[in-house]
Parts: structure tokens; C-alpha cells; sequence
């Protein structure tokens, strides 16, 4: 639990992100953290300085990582740049993962978020973190750098572990998502729109949505398996759940109707192996179903039926 984490100073890279912004809000009731950015929405900014989070800038892309402490307790990496600028994506990932762990080197662990968007496309496969990694996000001409540069920023940060002797965690995420948003989020905007939601013609199109709260909950215990070299560990919720079942649920939840355009030009399916999560940290405790329809309930509470 996040409360297992006091008095510590974190430093929160990428701080104003959709997963990093909540987690460093809450971890500022305990610690001192220092959410770090470049800040090009100030609006987000101030919203962690009302929460007490003090802001450094820093730039990925061009090594610019000054303003960052060189000995905190921890960091927690959840920056990604997704400019589709091959050059900035990947010098942002590599780069500035590189510089990051130079610059904190004397800190005592460092999480590295990446994603299940590093593996290789192999429909319903049930990947191990051993599994094919490959151009999973590349079907997405808006997000064509994207997997490339997740899984060249994971190989820095394993080289940056051992040059630092920086103890760190490399999770790969599946679908976060809570109050503040996330692709579950979208769709239920497209279902408001009456936009039929894109899932690939081989499926179920099937994840591991993981809230919000969970991810505060193991943040501990993925820092506390951080060893020189880095660990890799599949990160997501304890249930596997498809797109259309999810969509299915949110029209359940508010009447709204539902339709499906299945295409090959989406991602597809990422079904992932938590055995190395679950013995690590245990199992997600938000219920998918229960964790949707609080998300509903904070973004939409209008469209909620009943
Ligand atoms: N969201 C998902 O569905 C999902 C799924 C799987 C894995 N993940 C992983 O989870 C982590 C967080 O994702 P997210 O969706 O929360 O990301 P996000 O909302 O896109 O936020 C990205 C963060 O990185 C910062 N950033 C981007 N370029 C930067 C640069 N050049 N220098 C400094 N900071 C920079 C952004 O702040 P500024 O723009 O202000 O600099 C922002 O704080 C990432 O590692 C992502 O790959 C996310």
C-alpha cells in the first residue's frame, strides 16, 4: 500500500501524465515528492502544487535532466514521449532514461514503467515476460513510434541499472485506467458519440485493465523487488477482460448502445502471464466491473442509468 511509502523523498518522472499524476498526488500525502516534466500544460502543474508536489522541468528529449536530485529515495519513471518523431520518441526513451539514471544514480531504487506494447503481435498468446517482443503499436500510424521506443527504452534501463548500480523494476503495463481517464475512458466517449468501437478481427480483442488504485497499492512492492540489472515484470489486473466485454458493460451501465467495427488496423489482442506479479506483489483488488462503473460514475455520473 501506498501508505507503506512515508517520509520518503520520490521523485515522480513524467508527473503530469495520466498514470503518474494521480499516484504522485497521492504519494504526497506521505512524502516529498518531486514530480518532474517539461509542463506543457500548466494547468497540471498547478494541480500538483496544490497537492504539494514541488515541480522541476526537465527535458527528455535533449538529456536535460538537471533539476533532478542526484540521491532521493526512490524514482518512479512514468514519462513517454509520443511525439510519433521517430528522432524525439526514441532519443526521449533511450536518452533520456540514460540521463535520468545518471543524474539519480545514489537513489535507493527506480521503477521503470513500461508497457505490454512491447510484445510481439501473436493474437491470443498469453505472453510470459520472456515472450517475443516486437512492433505490438505500429498498426497505429499515430502511435508508430511507440512500441519501438518502449522496448528500446527497457534496454536502457537495464543498461543504465548495471552502469549505476541502480537497483530497478521494469513493469510493463496493460491498460491503466480510473477517474482521471484511460482507454476505457475513450471508449465510453466514442459509445457517447455513437462511434463504434475499433476491436481486431481476431477476437476477443483481450487486456488486464488495471485501476488506478492498484497501481498505487503495488508501487512498494515492485520498488522493493528492484535488483541491479532490472527485473522485468508483466503489470495488470488480475482479471483478463476483452474490449467487447467491457464496452458491452459500460452500455449495460448507461444504456448507451454499442457497436463494434472490427478491423486489422488495430492492435491486437495482449493477454499477459501475472504469475511474476502475483508472487511479487499479490493479486489487483479492484474488481473490473466495480472499478468501470466508479469511473462512469466520476466522469459521466449523467449517463449512469438508475
Ligand atoms: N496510458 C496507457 O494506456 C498505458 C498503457 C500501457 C503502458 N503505459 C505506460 O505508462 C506510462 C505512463 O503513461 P501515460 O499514459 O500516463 O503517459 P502520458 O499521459 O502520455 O504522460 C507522459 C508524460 O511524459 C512527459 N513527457 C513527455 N515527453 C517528455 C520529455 N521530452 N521530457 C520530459 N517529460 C516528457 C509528459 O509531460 P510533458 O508533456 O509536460 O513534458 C507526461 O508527464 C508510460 O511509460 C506508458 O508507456 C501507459
Amino acid at each position: 500500500m501506498t501508505s507503506e511509502l512515508k517520509g520518503k523523498t520520490i521523485v515522480v518522472i513524467g508527473a503530469t501524465g495520466q498514470v503518474a499524476q494521480p499516484l504522485a498526488t497521492k504519494l504526497s500525502e506521505h512524502n516529498t515528492v518531486i514530480g518532474a516534466a517539461r509542463f506543457r500544460d500548466a494547468s497540471r502543474r498547478s494541480s500538483l502544487e496544490e497537492a504539494g508536489v514541488r515541480c522541476v522541468e526537465i527535458d527528455l528529449a535533449t538529456g536535460d535532466v538537471g533539476n533532478l536530485p542526484s540521491e532521493p529515495d526512490l524514482v518512479l519513471n512514468f514519462a513517454v514521449a509520443k511525439s510519433n518523431d521517430w528522432t524525439n520518441d526514441l532519443d526521449a526513451g533511450v536518452g533520456g532514461t540514460l540521463a535520468i539514471m545518471e543524474q539519480v544514480q545514489g537513489a535507493g531504487a527506480l521503477l521503470h514503467c513500461s508497457s505490454t506494447a512491447v510484445y510481439k503481435p501473436m493474437g491470443h498468446h498469453v505472453f510470459a515476460e520472456d515472450a517475443p517482443l516486437g512492433d505490438n503499436h505500429g498498426v497505429w500510424e499515430f502511435l508508430r513510434t511507440y512500441s519501438t521506443a518502449k522496448i528500446a527504452a527497457e534496454a536502457a534501463a537495464r543498461y543504465g541499472s548495471t552502469r549505476f548500480n541502480l537497483p530497478t523494476t521494469i513493469a510493463r503495463l496493460s491498460v491503466p485506467y480510473g477517474d482521471g481517464g484511460g482507454w476505457p475512458a475513450v471508449h465510453l466517449e466514442m459509445l457517447r458519440n455513437g462511434s463504434a468501437i475499433p476491436v481486431h478481427t481476431r477476437s476477443p480483442s483481450t487486456y488486464h485493465p488495471l485501476h488506478d488504485e492498484d497501481i498505487f497499492a503495488v508501487v512498494p512492492g515492485l520498488l522493493g523487488a528492484a535488483v541491479v540489472g532490472g527485473t522485468t515484470v508483466n503489470w495488470g489486473g488480475k482479471d483478463a477482460v476483452s474490449i467487447e466485454e467491457w464496452c458491452s458493460y459500460l452500455g449495460e451501465l448507461t444504456g448507451l448502445e454499442v457497436a463494434f467495427a472490427p478491423t486489422d488496423q488495430t492492435i491486437d489482442s495482449v493477454q499477459v502471464d501475472l504469475t511474476k506479479l502475483h508472487s511479487l506483489v499479490g493479486e489487483s483488488q479492484v474488481g473490473w466491473k466495480d472499478g468501470f462503473r466508479r469511473m462512469v460514475e466520476a466522469r459521466r455520473p449523467e449517463l449512469l442509468k438508475g
